[in-house]
């Protein structure tokens, strides 16, 4: 248990949950800006917090990664915010964060108090998070459930086990956390989140392509998995040989050839889906971060 000082925290320093860490540093550095794209003042808190667990090399090495990351991540940041503020704006508020993380959104959005926000993520995230966000004497807006789960089991229990409605409509927030959705455990948590979702859910899923052998991708391996040259893998990633859908940290990095097998299959298991192009989606936001493949988007899926 952490004290007030924040020495004794439980920072995740390796595993996949370190990922959430680097999404921190991003979102801390976004709002510092002076012309931000959102404002996140607890990722400060995290990312100071993370910094005191962190041997100095490994949190140096972490920050570097996070800046090559940070152009594409945190402009997908500020389009997740636009979907969920549209969610709102169509009545649904029923909120699922499939990959939580260290996400301050039931915090800094100003949800409605009528809103309910799961957040999904494995143990040591939370065992990290929830005494940083007490310690800054964080309050969300809405009610927000905190479900330590692993996507790969067990999850859909939880969430039903913490009050998680499946009559009503829900939006489920994959922000590169589950990659593409056709792959083996994830195509089940598409299918059992389906079955969960009423008429009207909606679901985002990002078309995108990494070159999972650049530097930048094996850095990311190497330090989820502790520099021991395995591990670290969860959901979200894809080791050594080939392409990945997601980038660790989201935002397309590389162009990438369309999956239209995604949009296919949604469809065949009870979604409407439309695709919105990234540099569509991105265009008016100020930042360099056009795409040359048209490919590159949103698969959004509404449920039927
Ligand atoms: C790239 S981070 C994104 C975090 C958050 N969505 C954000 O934007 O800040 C991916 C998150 O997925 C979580 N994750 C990965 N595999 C998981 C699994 N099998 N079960 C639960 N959470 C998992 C990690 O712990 C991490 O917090």
């Amino acid at each position: 248990m952490a004290d007030a000082t924040g020495e004794g925290d439980a920072v995740p320093v390796d595993g996949i949950a370190v990922t959430a860490i680097g999404v921190a540093v991003i979102r801390a550095r976004e709002d510092a800006r002076p012309d931000r794209l959102y404002s996140d003042p607890l990722a400060r808190a995290f990312v100071d917090a993370a910094r005191a667990g962190f041997p100095p090399e490994r949190w140096a090495r972490l920050e570097a990664l996070a800046g090559q990351f940070y152009e594409g991540r945190t402009v997908g940041v500020r389009l997740v915010d636009h979907s969920v503020q549209d969610a709102l704006d169509h009545g649904i508020r029923q909120f699922v964060l499939l990959g939580a993380g260290l996400d301050t959104r039931a915090f800094r959005m100003g949800l409605p108090p009528d809103t309910v926000v799961f957040e999904l993520d494995l143990p040591e995230t939370f065992a990290f998070k929830e005494p940083v966000l007490e310690r800054a004497g964080a309050v969300p807006s809405c009610t927000r459930r905190v479900i330590p789960a692993d996507l790969r089991a067990g999850w859909r229990h939880a969430l039903l086990d913490n009050g998680f409605r499946p009559e009503i409509p829900t939006q489920w927030v994959d922000e590169g956390t589950l990659g593409n959705p056709t792959e083996d455990w994830k195509r089940r948590l598409v299918e059992d989140l389906t079955a969960l979702s009423a008429v009207g859910s909606r679901f985002g899923v990002g078309r995108f392509a990494v070159d999972a052998e650049s530097p930048q991708y094996r850095e990311y391996r190497n330090l989820t998995a502790g520099d021991k040259g395995a591990g670290g893998e969860r959901a979200g990633e894809k080791r050594a040989g080939g392409a990945s859908t997601s980038g660790p940290w989201g935002g397309p990095d590389a162009p990438g050839r369309p999956t239209d097998e995604v949009e296919l299959w949604l469809r065949d298991i009870g979604w409407d889906t439309r695709f919105r192009g990234w540099n569509a989606m991105t265009a008016g936001l100020g930042r360099d971060v056009a795409q040359d493949d048209p490919g590159v988007g949103t698969v959004f899926a509404t449920r039927r």
